[in-house]
């Protein structure tokens, strides 16, 4: 399927999947040389491959189209030392791609407390990550479907995404287990591993987990409305 009917599918997929509130952007990286739109986004950039500094130019094109969604106006998406977007003040979002698909999502902070996105192709996880990803109580589900192992484990870097830029914890795959509900492309917790802080266990069962596959990729999404 090429990209330019995934761009939409996507587009329509997350604006079905999010609450009102969030805005997103996507976007397909371009092959050649791009300029950055602010020169103090690109800094750390000046030894990255061609594929990654025009992917990270896209990224941070998708979080201004998701921020423009909440009324923000164009501005430098930094990185600070964690390898995290700088937001600008009262919002929040989370930016991913893949193959040069690149999709943000943005919301104000005061609406929103969780948000990650990611996205996926589901043909690529070895037998070996699998392994790394599926938490016993999954296993049952996914078996040796390597779509679904690929859904839990963007499900699970979305979840990390959310809560890296408030807590900065390094969870396992395995620290949680999720329920995969195919009629309603929700996931739910069924365990979050106890050595993690009780807030952020507490605030894990409350969030929201959506999915949607898209040709060969799946996105995910992760939040949690104040
Ligand atoms: C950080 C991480 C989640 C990024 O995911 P990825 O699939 O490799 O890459 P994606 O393209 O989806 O996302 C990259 C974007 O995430 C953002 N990002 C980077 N580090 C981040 C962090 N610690 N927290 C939140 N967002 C982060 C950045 O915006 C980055 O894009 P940019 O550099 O162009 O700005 C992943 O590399 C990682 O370290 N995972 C840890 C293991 C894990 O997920 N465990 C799950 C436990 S339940």
């Amino acid at each position: 399927m090429p990209n330019v009917i995934r761009i939409n599918d996507l587009q329509t997929a997350l604006q079905a999947l999010l609450p009102v509130t969030v805005g997103c952007g996507v976007q397909q990286a371009v092959g050649e040389v791009e300029a950055f739109q602010y020169k103090e986004e690109g800094q750390h950039m000046a030894n990255a491959v061609l594929a990654r500094r025009n992917e990270f130019i896209s990224g941070r094109r998708c979080a201004r189209m998701a921020l423009a969604h909440i009324g923000q106006v164009s501005c430098a998406l930094p990185q600070d030392a964690d390898g995290l977007p700088i937001w600008p003040a009262a919002t929040m979002g989370s930016i991913t791609h893949s193959r040069g698909l690149c999709c943000a999502v943005a919301a104000p902070a005061d609406k929103i407390m969780y948000l990650g996105v990611d996205l996926e192709k589901t043909n690529r996880l070895s037998v070996r990550a699998m392994e790394r990803v599926v938490h016993p109580l999954e296993a049952a589900t996914v078996a040796e479907d390597q779509a679904l192992g690929s859904l839990l484990f963007s499900a699970k870097e979305a979840f990390y995404k959310a809560q890296y830029p408030v807590w900065g914890a390094q969870p396992n795959f395995k620290d949680l287990a999720l329920q995969i509900h195919h009629d309603t492309q929700q996931l739910s917790v069924l365990k979050i591993a106890s050595n993690l802080p009780a807030q952020l266990r507490d605030a894990t069962h409350r969030m929201e987990f959506r999915y949607q596959f898209i040709g060969d990729y799946v996105v995910t999404l992760c939040w949690l409305e104040l």
